[in-house]
């Protein structure tokens, strides 16, 4: 029994120490000053409620002005977040809509009508911490009447 406690007490102590020096090992952050040239609300020109949602529930994923909590400085949280940040502006960034083809923006705007509509976007593990994301019925469709418009 002692011998078991003094292994859990080890054990304990070995996983703390690797975390303290996890630390210092973080992932590199992807903010970058805004492009009014190129931004998805700066060209689009949304109604104020619309721009409001796409900060509030996608911006902070798919564009390079996340507001990174505070809890963005521990490691390993913030290579899971950091981890989805990248992910998620190669699949559709805000951030880029100035710069990429007609065709690539009409695609980005059918894939984020279907990923609102269809309950997808924001991602569920994003709603659990970002109350002000959780979308009613309202404006999940006010978001997807917004990005129909943007596919023609
Ligand atoms: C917590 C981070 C996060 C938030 C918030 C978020 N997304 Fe995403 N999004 C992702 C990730 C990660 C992917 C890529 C993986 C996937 O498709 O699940 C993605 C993929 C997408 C895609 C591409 C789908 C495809 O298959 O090409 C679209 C479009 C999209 N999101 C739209 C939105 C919209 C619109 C919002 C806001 C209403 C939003 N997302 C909010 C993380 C997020």
């Amino acid at each position: 029994m002692t011998y078991f406690v003094t292994m859990l007490r080890k054990a304990v102590l070995i996983l703390l120490g690797v975390l303290v020096i996890a630390q210092s090992i973080r992932p590199a952050r992807t903010e970058e000053p805004l492009d009014p040239a190129a931004d998805l609300i700066a060209l689009t020109k949304p109604s104020a409620e619309v721009e409001h949602l796409l900060r509030v529930a996608c911006y902070d994923c798919h564009s390079g002005q996340p507001r990174y909590p505070w809890y963005m400085n521990i490691t390993p949280v913030n290579w899971w977040m950091q981890g989805h940040i990248n992910e998620s502006r190669e699949h559709f960034d805000v951030s880029a809509w100035g710069r990429v083809s007609g065709e690539k923006r009409a695609h980005w705007a059918e894939e984020a009508v279907e990923m609102v509509g269809e309950e997808e976007m924001p991602l569920p593990s994003y709603t659990w911490t970002h109350g002000d994301a959780r979308l009613t019925e309202e404006q999940r469709l006010l978001l997807t009447n917004y990005f129909s418009a943007l596919m023609r």
